[in-house]
């Protein structure tokens, strides 16, 4: 499957995907969610649907959808979910993952989730910074990351660690959003994680093409900065999750959530309810959380029914930040509707030697210090900005592209040379206003389905509790 984003391609995804997606996409709106097939995508699933066995609960589902279709005069501008066939969306994956997204116990010690450094009112990424000293503290090289796990040693045993001592090891990039990322063949910011998925267990090839979610899920629960202790084995990884009660630590459970635990209190149970069978792998909980990512679909912004129609729907300021967008040639890589193309740049933020970005990937020196364009959608909602981390407000963000020194690593704006802004104070704020008021989906802002999540147990506490369980 091409994961690139024409308009022919979204037209062969939106075909390929299998009916189970469509009854989710309908699920989804029907609770009020979002819904990404292409116009033909949708009459291929009512198709689809109409020719299944005549289960009452798909019946249910086709029929909203049904009225979807009544209702919805334009649809969402975002190109379909890229799905992989290996790892096709259904609802019981899709709660199993987003509970997988939320649990503490997937780290050695108990003390981070995934959902510990992508928060969604916080754009999908971290509120907290922590220092990354690079090769030496208090210098030029300096990262503000992702406060991870403490370092533990083989045993799970909490040690000294030589730079961060017994604090929680910090990230050397700032987190991402996890939302901008469905689209990409490559995640993470120098793209290492690729479309190809082995079994770790197996070694076996698991997803042919499209599998970057699941690739990077994988190394997230494998990295003893993030979430391991030293050399955890994938049996380890299973024995954890296979001992803990879902999101025990966690309080204020989402609906969807609290009901598929109801009906299933264990993770036995869950897995058999998503996969057929109670084998708890680690491709299993790959698989599981990256289609709920995969549902995670940002696309009620004011931009995206300015972009269907309705020219009201971006307020002056921002419309005329929409505008100078586009002329100071932004566009060119925060390409629209995704706001990223997903391509690699070096846009001259740091001196290559501090990080060598996508060259450790591709081993081309013309790579050398280039970073994955980040989405902008919910740009607004992060606390800190840059793989470095090192603006703390959207405007220097911004302004970064005026008052940089250019360095001599910098690569030119795709298709219009080198840069040359000219971003006055007014574009500034223009801009400013347009990617908070046309590009923030209220629903990530405020923490609502499909992006609403229990309180994790180190939210509650004053300090995160250290030591292996
Ligand atoms: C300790 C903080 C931390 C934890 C825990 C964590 N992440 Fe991340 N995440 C990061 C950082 C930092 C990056 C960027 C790393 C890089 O590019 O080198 C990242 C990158 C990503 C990306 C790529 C986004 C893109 O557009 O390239 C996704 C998706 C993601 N994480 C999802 C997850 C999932 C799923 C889990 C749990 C299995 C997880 N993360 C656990 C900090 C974290
Ligand atoms: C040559 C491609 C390119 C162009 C042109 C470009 N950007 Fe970027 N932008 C990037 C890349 C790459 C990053 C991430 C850089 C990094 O962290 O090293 C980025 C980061 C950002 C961020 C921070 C996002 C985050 O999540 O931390 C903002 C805001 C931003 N750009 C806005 C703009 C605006 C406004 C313009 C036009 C004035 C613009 N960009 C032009 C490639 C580009």
């Amino acid at each position: 499957m091409d994961l690139g984003v024409g308009r022919a391609q979204r037209r062969h995804i939106g075909h390929s995907q299998s009916s189970e997606f469509y009854v989710v996409a309908a699920w989804l709106a029907a609770s009020g969610g979002v819904v990404y097939p292409s116009r033909t995508g949708l009459t291929s699933a009512l198709q689809r649907a109409a020719s299944l066995e005549s289960h009452p609960m798909h019946l249910r589902h086709l029929a909203a959808l049904v009225l979807l279709c009544l209702a919805q005069r334009t649809l969402a501008a975002l190109p379909p979910v890229p799905v992989p066939a290996e790892n096709p969306i259904t609802e019981p994956k899709r709660v199993l993952g987003k509970m997988l997204f939320w649990e503490e116990q997937l780290s050695t010690n108990s003390t981070i989730a995934c959902g510990t450094c992508h928060r969604p009112a916080f754009g999908g990424a971290d509120p907290r910074a922590g220092r990354n000293p690079g090769t030496d503290k208090g210098t030029i090289d300096d990262v503000r990351g992702s406060p991870g796990i403490v370092f533990l040693d083989h045993a799970g045993k909490p040690q000294p660690h030589p730079v961060y001592g017994s604090d929680p090891q910090v990230t050397s990039r700032l987190a991402p959003s996890n939302f901008g990322a469905l689209w990409a063949a490559q995640v993470f910011w120098d793209g290492r994680a690729g479309p190809v998925v082995k079994d770790p267990v197996s070694g076996e090839i698991a997803i042919a093409h499209g599998g970057a979610l699941e690739n990077q899920v994988l190394a997230a629960l494998a990295n003893s900065g993030e979430m391991a202790k030293t050399g955890r084995t994938w049996a380890e990884l299973v024995a954890d999750v296979s001992k803990a009660r879902p999101l025990a630590l966690a309080t204020g459970l989402p609906l969807d959530v609290a009901a598929a635990i109801a009906a299933a209190p264990t993770y036995s149970k869950l897995f058999a309810a998503a996969f057929g069978d109670s084998a708890i792998t680690p491709m299993r909980i790959a698989f599981a959380i990256a289609t709920y990512e995969r549902t995670l679909v940002a696309d009620q912004t004011a931009w995206d029914r300015y972009d269907a129609g309705d020219t009201t729907a971006l307020p002056g300021r921002a419309a005329a930040g929409w505008r100078a967008m586009q002329a100071f040639h932004c566009t060119a890589c925060h390409t629209p509707p995704l706001f990223t193309n997903n391509e690699f740049f070096q846009i001259g933020l740091r001196r290559v030697d501090f990080d060598r970005g996508r060259e450790n990937v591709t081993h081309d020196p013309k790579d050398a210090g280039d970073m994955k364009v980040p989405s902008l959608r919910n740009v607004a909602l992060r606390s800190r900005f840059m793989h470095t981390g090192e603006f703390t407000n959207l405007g220097s963000a911004i302004r970064f592209y005026q008052n940089s020194i250019p360095l001599p690593e910098r690569d030119d704006i795709p298709g219009f040379g080198i840069y040359a802004f000219n971003v006055s104070q007014v574009d500034e704020a223009d801009i400013r206003e347009f990617l908070t008021a046309g590009l923030t989906d209220p629903r990530v802002r405020d923490e609502v389905f499909p992006f609403d999540r229990p309180k994790l147990r180190s939210e509650r506490e004053v300090t995160t509790p250290v030591g292996s369980q």
